[in-house]
């Protein structure tokens, strides 16, 4: 089959590799009809390419139809349509049953201490295969799939592998209040959607932040004002907004790829070079965030206000402002989200009426074969490029 696969720091190729097949009872086979590129696969691209092997298969967006099905997976048969979670649950252990499936006890790393295993993403979470491919094993299958209606467009179902329920999460930990105001920092995927949903769900203002003309415009439909960071002051429009205290809670959808820390920009870079072991090491013990956006959270934020994290973070060591944290009450949730957690929420707003704009959500719809240029094009930000749907 044809995959994308990682082939070192910014270099991602399309090859040849052999069909996947069932290895395990629980497993599944499915044939994948479409295929996200996620900013998450930007760290793996960059920051994080030192827990990466050459030759891994990229991707934990996909959805498609189910071709085989292992002899312990119930209630899947061959023909279903499915959309798959990005995290890889078993659906039977403590941590599932609490509806913390990224935690799940039966994938967790525990070499790597962390948690439930990921599609495509690096030693760091499993190694396993992912979805950027025409076929795609699934472990666990009996409880990783959201079974989807046979009509309507992919584009209607596919962003509840990733993109719908990190940014429901991201909502829900942010614990706005009615009549409160949100700041959403980042206005990708991630940062866009959760706009959405805050609007469609919640009678608070939304604000939201970014530094690209077409993502503040993206979000303008949805957002009671947006700020840009390149001429705007953040902080002054935030307490404008709020009587001076700041907002009630800030998402932040941007993570370590920040604009806005040059120093640790360096850094990142120099672990991204460096030769895998070393490197891991560096990114995990030296701590090489950037922490710009989480400071930005921290800094607009109201006094006993909530920061909801659903952009990705890899170091341990850097500072982060304690004493801020502490003095003003700050509340922080945080995680990968718990996708099979929301998909009962999520689902009933995947109409033909399409109320969260899903449909159109996507800017690109490319075939697999056009995935490394893709890659670069969304790493610079380029050709108004903010979802990329791979066909196979
Ligand atoms: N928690 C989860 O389960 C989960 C799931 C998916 C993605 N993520 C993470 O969420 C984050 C966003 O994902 P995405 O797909 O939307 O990525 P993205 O890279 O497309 O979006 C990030 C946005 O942040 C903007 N930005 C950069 N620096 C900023 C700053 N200092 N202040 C405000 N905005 C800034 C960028 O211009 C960009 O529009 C990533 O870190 C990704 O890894 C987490
Ligand atoms: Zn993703
Ligand atoms: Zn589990």
């Amino acid at each position: 089959m044809r995959a994308v696969t990682w082939q070192g720091r910014r270099k991602v190729s399309v090859d040849t590799v052999p069909d996947p097949a069932i290895k395990e009872p629980t497993d599944a086979i499915i044939r994948v009809t479409s295929t996200n590129i996620c900013g998450s696969d930007l760290h793996l691209y960059e920051v994080l390419g030192a827990f990466m092997t050459q030759g891994d298969i990229l991707g934990h967006e996909a959805m498609g139809v189910v071709e085989e099905v292992g002899r312990e997976v119930d209630g899947l048969q061959v023909g279903d349509r499915v959309v798959i979670p990005f995290n890889i649950s078993c659906g039977h252990c403590f941590m599932c049953d609490h509806g913390l499936q990224s935690q799940c006890e039966t994938t967790q790393n525990r070499d790597q201490g962390t948690g439930a295993a990921l599609f495509g993403y690096s030693k760091l979470y499993g190694e396993v295969a992912g979805g950027q491919a025409e076929y795609l094993r699934v472990p666990q299958a009996q409880y990783t799939h959201i079974k989807v209606p046979q009509d309507g467009p992919d584009e209607r179902y596919v962003y509840l592998s990733d993109v719908l329920p990190t940014a429901w999460q991201a909502v829900e930990y942010a614990d706005v209040p009615d009549g409160g105001t949100l700041v959403v920092l980042g206005l990708g995927p991630i940062g866009s959607m959760a706009c959405r949903i805050a609007a469609h769900r919640k009678s608070c203002r939304v604000i939201g932040v970014d530094l690209v003309d077409e993502r503040l415009t993206r979000a303008r439909e949805y957002c009671t004002d947006v700020i840009d960071l390149r001429r705007d002051d953040a902080q002054d429009m935030v307490l404008g907004h709020t009587d001076g205290r700041g907002a009630d809670s800030v998402i932040d959808a941007v993570g370590m790829e920040a604009h806005g820390s040059p120093i640790a920009g360096t850094m990142q870079t120099a672990a991204g070079f460096l030769p895998s072991p070393v490197g891991r090491v560096v990114m995990k013990q030296a701590g090489v965030d950037r922490l710009a956006a989480l400071n930005s959270a921290i800094a607009l934020v109201r006094r006993g206000g909530t920061i909801s994290l659903s952009g990705v973070y890899g170091g341990a060591a850097d500072p982060i402002n304690m004493m801020t944290l502490f003095d003003k009450q700050i509340q922080l949730r945080m995680g990968q989200a718990n996708v099979k957690k929301w998909v009962p929420d999520i689902m009933p707003l995947l109409t033909a009426e399409d109320p969260l704009g899903v449909e159109q959500f996507a800017t690109h719809r490319l075939p697999l074969s056009a995935a490394p240029e893709a890659y670069e094009t969304f790493q610079k930000k380029e050709d108004g490029m903010v979802k990329v749907v791979l066909s196979p």
